[in-house]
């Protein structure tokens, strides 16, 4: 079991008081969006979902073997600090199981056939308590009723607010969201 007083200390020298707010905010949305997922699981994905965040090139550099990433990950800073997650969780954490390791890894992109654990987390993430963009109290409800219908409503807007800000889309949202969309019109 991941003891998270032994690392409570690194996780917010790491990451930083406000950041480690957000995190204690998605273990506990997390814990609510829950119905059927090891609790202790859910809480350390949750609580070590940006464990990468702002330390990006420090860890690249450090695990460098294990980052065999594409430049359309290495230049996306929003997604990076989720890929490189699961490998500081590993190395720096002490983490390996494989579920919470990939909750960690698509917490942003999402990806196609997310399992009822990765969609916790990536929705936790998007909707915590203090989160605050157009459409969030939407997602929130959704997230309560159809974890399915949560993720493609929150792909959906992420896709949305990356074309009109003529950001790149990483493939692997566009997967999500269409795996998504043909599961619900079957
Ligand atoms: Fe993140
Ligand atoms: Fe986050």
């Amino acid at each position: 079991m991941f003891d998270f007083s032994k690392y409570e200390d690194k996780l917010k020298k790491d990451i930083g008081e406000k950041r480690f707010n957000h995190v204690l905010r998605v273990k506990d949305m997390a814990l609510k969006l829950n119905t059927n997922i090891d609790i202790e699981k859910i809480k350390t994905a949750a609580l070590l979902h940006d464990c990468a965040k702002y330390n990006e090139k420090y860890f690249l550099e450090k695990y460098k073997k294990y980052c065999e990433f594409s430049d359309e990950i290495i230049y996306n800073k929003s997604i990076l600090h989720s890929f490189i997650g699961p490998i500081v969780a590993k190395y720096e954490y002490g983490v390996d199981d494989i579920e919470i390791l990939n909750a960690i890894k698509y917490h942003t992109t999402g990806r196609e056939n997310m399992t009822d654990f990765e969609k916790i987390i990536f929705l936790a993430d998007a909707c915590e308590e203090k989160r605050d963009y157009e459409g969030v109290n939407e997602l929130r409800k959704l997230a309560f009723k159809d974890l399915d219908a949560a993720v493609l409503f929150s792909l959906d807007a992420t896709i949305k607010s990356l074309v009109d800000r003529k950001i790149i889309i990483f493939p692997l949202t566009i997967r999500a969201r269409n795996y998504l969309l043909r599961k619900k019109n079957g």
